[in-house]
């Protein structure tokens, strides 16, 4: 690396990154965690934003409660600045809750307001944003919008095929967000090599000649489900065993200022996320 950490990233306001998967419960929300830790550890200012609709997850994985969510600020009650939780490790949070899917819903006045109060939420290098799975119109708007899209899939045959369905889904909007794969739960770099092959033979084929590049590759790891249950990142619990060094190799990969559009900002991702929605 050698640069200044994040001096790139400071330059251009904050970096959305979209973590995501076809298949549920192939490690997006663990990899979100642990590579904005890894991320902060680096120097860059990071906050993650549960995206997911379903259980919220980010929160349990970095063990705080938040008081408020997206829904205070859609409804106007709080600027995005104020919801915003610190957590022990180096990395905030903000919890989008049952405000996420109001975002389809808002009004020209609402969507003024919730601009507005975007401007409130500087000084950060990334925001990463941990998904719910597959292809709902609420996980695309949020895919779609991002300045870089991380697939989160697993060797599985089935976790492939919703990857692939999920990769053709967003080559397909105008917007193509830049993706990237990341394959979890592998027993090698061989492993996860063949995955990816596997993925960019059918990407090349039946779609234009796609190729995602391999942002990294993470070992089935005991210690990582444990820390799931000890409610402390494995980052931070198990920092010097291989997946942790390979879970950082990704985030470096991932911030590498060589391997980046430039990014439209947290003004511009929002505005995405909310002209999708009077789109539909
Ligand atoms: N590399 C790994 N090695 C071992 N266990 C893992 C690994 N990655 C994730 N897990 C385990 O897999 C389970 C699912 O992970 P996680 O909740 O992060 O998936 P998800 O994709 O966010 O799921 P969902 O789609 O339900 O949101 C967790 O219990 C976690 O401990
Ligand atoms: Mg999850």
């Amino acid at each position: 690396m050698g640069n200044t950490p994040g001096a790139e990233q400071r330059t251009q306001g904050t970096r959305t990154l979209c973590i995501t998967s076809g298949k549920g419960g192939v490690g997006k929300t663990t990899l979100s965690v642990n590579l904005g830790i890894a991320m902060a550890a680096e120097g860059r200012r990071v906050v993650l934003l549960d995206g997911d609709l379903g259980l919220a997850n980010i929160n349990v994985q970095l063990g705080i409660s938040p008081e408020f969510n997206i829904m205070d600020v859609v409804k106007g009650r709080k600027t995005l600045a104020e919801i915003v939780c610190k957590s022990k490790y180096g990395v905030d949070f903000i919890s989008g809750g049952t405000g996420i899917p109001q975002l389809a819903n808002l009004g020209a006045a609402e969507q003024a307001t919730f601009m507005e109060s975007m401007a409130s939420l500087t000084g950060y290098d990334v925001m990463v944003i941990d998904t719910g799975a597959g292809i709902g119109a609420n996980v695309i708007r949020f895919v779609l919008a991002a300045d870089d899209v991380v697939v989160v899939t697993t060797p599985e045959p089935t976790a492939m095929t919703d990857a692939y369905g999920i990769i053709k889904t967003i080559s397909s909007n105008k917007l193509k967000p830049p993706m990237k794969l990341l394959v979890n739960r592998v027993a090698s770099v061989k492993h996860a090599e063949q995955v990816v092959e596997r993925l960019n033979t059918v990407t090349r084929r039946f779609m234009n000649g796609l190729h995602l590049d391999l942002v990294g590759y993470v070992p089935l790891d005991p210690l990582i489900e444990k820390s799931i249950f000890q409610q402390r990142p494995h980052l931070v619990s198990n920092p010097s065993v291989k997946s942790a060094d390979l879970i950082r190799a990704a985030a470096n990969r991932i911030l590498d200022p060589n391997y980046q559009k430039p990014s439209s900002g947290l003004a511009g991702f929002f505005q995405k996320v909310l002209s999708f929605a009077s789109d539909r």
